[in-house]
């Protein structure tokens, strides 16, 4: 038996509105979703602006109380005590900075611009606690010249920031060298950001692990050792992404640790 005209057009128009039912809930669904990422996203920032803030407080409590003892002292060192504070005041500076790009981040704000890739080392060097050759650390910087990424200068920052404090924290109590490297792909459009490191090395099956928020190994450290949050390796992924780049790691157990990141080159006038 086949439908007569009217029969099909009327199956037409219950199957276009239950199109429409199923289309609406599907989009209630999603901005339920939306709803729920956005409010995970504003869960986890705390912890990351905990982790970021305790990365920079760390030179700027050791710093204070070197000037401190010495303003106390016998003798005060006056070049000593203004060394200790311009550093704190660095890391503070950078502290605020980062709360507010961190905020940003999960507005899904981004404050870009054109910036230098020699500019975010010399910066993250110049935050970073303590000269890493005191921890028996040789420090290389093998940058190309006149290398731009087109981002959020201060996001990126803390990328590199992360990286570093976590070769240092591998070398630990070892020794070893500290690389970082940056140079432009052939074709001319992609910058190559790498931190190598000579420290113990990541067992294969973490390696997919690391970048999960709140992955640690450090949980159990010993006395003396820094505690892990496990947040510095997906703050560094996420902010990687949103430059529309990528970040990745090789690495063999007693031997050391790539982290290498690709970036879209920018050029200079491009801002
Ligand atoms: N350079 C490295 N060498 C060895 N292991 C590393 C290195 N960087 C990261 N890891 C491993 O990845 C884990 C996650 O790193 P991260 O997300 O920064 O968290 P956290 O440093 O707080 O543990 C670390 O606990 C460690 O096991
Ligand atoms: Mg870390």
């Amino acid at each position: 038996m086949s439908e007569t005209p009217s029969q099909i057009s009327n199956l037409e128009t219950a199957i276009t509105d239950q199109l429409a039912a199923a289309q609406e809930q599907l989009d209630d669904l999603r901005q339920q979703l939306t709803e729920s990422q956005r409010l995970a996203t504003i869960g986890t920032i705390a912890a990351v602006i905990a982790h970021e803030f305790n990365n920079l407080l760390t030179p700027i409590v050791s710093y204070s109380q070197f000037a401190l003892q010495s303003a106390q002292g016998e003798s005060p060192d006056l070049e000593l005590i203004k060394k200790a504070l311009s550093k704190a005041f660095q890391s503070s500076s950078k502290a605020g900075k980062i709360c507010q790009s961190m905020l940003g981040l999960a507005r899904g704000e981004c404050s870009v611009g054109v910036v230098p890739v020699q500019k975010i080392i010399d910066e993250v060097l110049l935050v970073m606690a303590r000269d890493p050759q005191k921890d028996g650390v040789a420090l290389r910087v093998q940058v190309q010249p006149d290398l731009m990424i087109h981002g959020d200068g201060v996001q990126l920052e803390q990328v590199l920031l992360n990286l570093l404090i976590n070769a240092r924290q591998a070398m630990l109590g070892r020794g070893g060298s500290l690389t970082i490297k940056a140079s432009l792909n052939e074709a001319g459009d992609e910058v190559k950001l790498q931190v190598i490191d000579t420290g113990p090395g990541i067992p294969e099956k973490l390696q997919t692990k690391i970048f999960e928020p709140f992955f640690t190994t450090k949980g159990t450290a010993r006395r003396g050792e820094p505690k892990g949050t496990g947040l510095g390796l997906s703050i560094c992924k996420e902010i990687v992404e949103r430059h529309n780049g990528r970040i990745e790691v090789a690495s063999e157990v007693g031997k050391g640790t790539t982290f290498t990141i690709h970036f879209p080159a920018a050029l200079a006038a491009a801002t």
